[in-house]
């Protein structure tokens, strides 16, 4: 042993297209929504917000597969009606990085090392088949990847500890990051596994000096995160936003 590591899958792999498959990390308890049930499994029109979510990838014919990452005690999943092209996988773990990193390893003998990997969070039930295919058209030819985001528009203030404004945070070139973040399953789960708390994917590139393609999401699209939140998602699904 020399120590490099060698990923046997680039040898063996015959020179074929990318795919593109979808993996949505689901095993958050969603805290600070304070229900008895985990905030993805909180019904929003009719249905699971999880749900909607795996409903909008397999409608989209670009993804090839979705994976949904739950934690091993999940006892929720089961009672969601099944959906086509959709794998369950139970090793979330602690934090949303290490969920997204076991979901990655769990799947390592289905996707080659250039296939891409869409993450997305359970909690942001807006997405959209159209979304997410501006995300594959704009990052395909990509040699880093991308994510959705959007340009912030509200002037950002940085607290002090007592909440009061302590400075204003000039907002030229600044975006929210959203999800689908979309990166190659190799270099996603090595760049996954040399970061120190990340909260995206996003960030696990940047730490290694990679710049990932930004491009433009939708409000719809937000993080569904406190009870309020549950009605503004409601309002875009059914269309009345
Ligand atoms: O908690 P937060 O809203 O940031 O979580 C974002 C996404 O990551 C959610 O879909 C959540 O279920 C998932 N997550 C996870 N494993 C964790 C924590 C969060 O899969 N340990």
């Amino acid at each position: 042993m020399n120590g490099n590591f060698v990923d046997k899958r680039a040898i063996i792999s015959p020179m074929t297209q990318p795919r593109y498959f979808a993996l949505i990390p689901a095993a958050g308890v969603g805290a600070r929504m304070g229900g008895v049930v985990p905030k993805q499994y909180g019904q929003i029109a009719g249905k699971a917000l999880l749900q909607h979510v795996m409903e909008t990838f397999a409608a989209t014919p670009e993804i090839e597969h979705c994976y949904v990452v739950v934690s091993p005690e999940d006892s929720f999943i089961a009672t969601l009606p099944a959906v086509p092209r959709t794998t369950i996988l139970f090793c979330g773990g602690a934090t949303r990085q290490v969920s997204v990193t076991q979901g990655l390893a769990a799947i390592a003998t289905e996707v080659k090392p250039d296939d891409w990997v869409l993450v997305h969070d359970a909690a942001r039930p807006g997405l959209t088949v159209e979304l997410i295919v501006r995300l594959i058209t704009a990052v395909a030819a990509d040699p880093v990847g991308g994510l959705l985001a959007l340009p912030v528009a509200d002037t950002l203030k940085r607290s002090s500890e007592q909440g009061r404004a302590l400075e204003t945070v000039p907002r030229e070139r600044l975006w929210a990051a959203q999800t689908p973040q979309m990166f190659r399953h190799a270099a996603l789960l090595d760049a996954l596994l040399k970061a120190s708390a990340v909260t995206d994917e996003a960030s696990a590139f940047e730490a290694l000096g990679m710049q990932p393609r930004l491009v433009e999401g939708s409000p719809r699209n937000f993080k569904v995160t406190l009870p309020e939140d549950m009605l503004l998602a409601e309002r875009y699904l059914k269309g009345s936003a």
